[in-house]
C-alpha cells in the first residue's frame, strides 16, 4: 500500500474522492493524513467523516520568503512523521518553496482544472470561456519549481457547453477530476509510472476514465 498525504485548503472534493476510493479498496494506497492550511475548511469535515487523520497548520500571515520556507519545513515535517511516500496536492492554494519541492523529488502530484500547458494559474474557467474554447479538462502532473509546469501524468477532456458559466464549467471539470485523480494515484501505487524528462511513461495502463459528456 502506497502511503499518501494529501494537502488541501478548500472544500476538499478531490480529497474526498481519493479517500473514498482508498476506503472502498479501489486504490492500493492508504491515506495517512490530510494537512490543511485553513482552519475550518470543508476538507476537514470530509476527513472527519472518512476517519482520516487531519492536521491543521494555519498559513495566515505567512508572507516573507523566510516565513514561507519555515512554514513549508513544518509541513514537510508533518509529511515525514506520517511516513508518506507520495504528497498529493488537492486544491492546496499555496505556492510551494523550492526547498520543499527538492525535499520530495518526483513525489508531489497536483491536479489543475485545465488541459495544461493551456491556462496555468488562477481563474482558469473564466479564461477558458473568454477564449471561446470548445474543450477544456483537467491535468494531473508532477510538481516542479514552475507554476503548473511539471511532467504530465494524466489528462481528461471535458466539453464546454453553449451558455456555460465559470460555475457550471467548474462543476463539470470537477466530475472529471474526481475520476482522474484516483486513477492517476493508482498508477503510481501499482508501480507503473516512470518519468523521463518531461514525459511520464505509464506501463501497460488501462485507458484513463472516460470524460463526462
Ligand atoms: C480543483 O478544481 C483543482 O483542480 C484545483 O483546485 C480545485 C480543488 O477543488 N487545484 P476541491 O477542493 O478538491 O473541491
Amino acid at each position: 500500500m502506497l502511503k499518501v498525504a494529501v494537502l488541501a485548503s478548500g472544500t476538499g472534493s478531490n480529497f474526498a474522492a481519493i479517500a473514498e476510493a482508498a476506503a472502498g479498496g479501489r486504490l492500493h494506497a492508504q491515506i495517512v493524513g490530510l494537512i490543511c492550511n485553513v482552519a475550518g475548511a470543508g476538507c476537514l469535515m470530509h476527513a472527519e467523516r472518512l476517519g482520516v487523520r487531519a492536521i491543521v497548520e494555519p498559513s495566515k500571515g505567512v508572507k516573507t520568503p523566510e516565513e514561507r520556507e519555515a512554514y513549508d519545513l513544518r509541513v514537510a515535517a508533518h509529511i515525514e512523521a506520517l511516513g508518506a511516500e507520495l504528497v498529493v496536492l488537492a486544491g492546496y492554494m499555496r505556492l510551494l518553496t523550492p526547498a520543499f519541492i527538492r525535499r520530495f523529488p518526483d513525489k508531489i502530484l497536483n491536479i489543475h482544472p485545465s488541459l495544461l500547458p493551456s491556462f496555468p494559474g488562477l481563474r482558469v474557467h473564466e479564461s477558458v470561456l473568454a477564449h471561446g474554447c470548445k474543450v477544456t479538462g483537467c491535468t494531473v502532473h508532477f510538481v516542479d519549481e514552475g507554476l503548473d509546469s511539471g511532467p504530465i501524468l494524466a489528462q481528461a477532456a471535458v466539453p464546454v457547453h453553449e451558455g456555460d458559466t465559470p460555475e457550471t464549467l467548474a462543476a463539470r471539470v470537477h466530475q472529471a477530476e474526481h475520476r482522474l485523480y484516483p486513477w492517476a494515484i493508482e498508477q503510481i501505487a501499482r508501480g507503473r509510472v516512470r518519468i523521463e524528462g518531461r514525459r511520464v511513461i505509464i506501463a501497460g495502463p488501462p485507458a484513463p476514465p472516460a470524460s463526462p459528456a
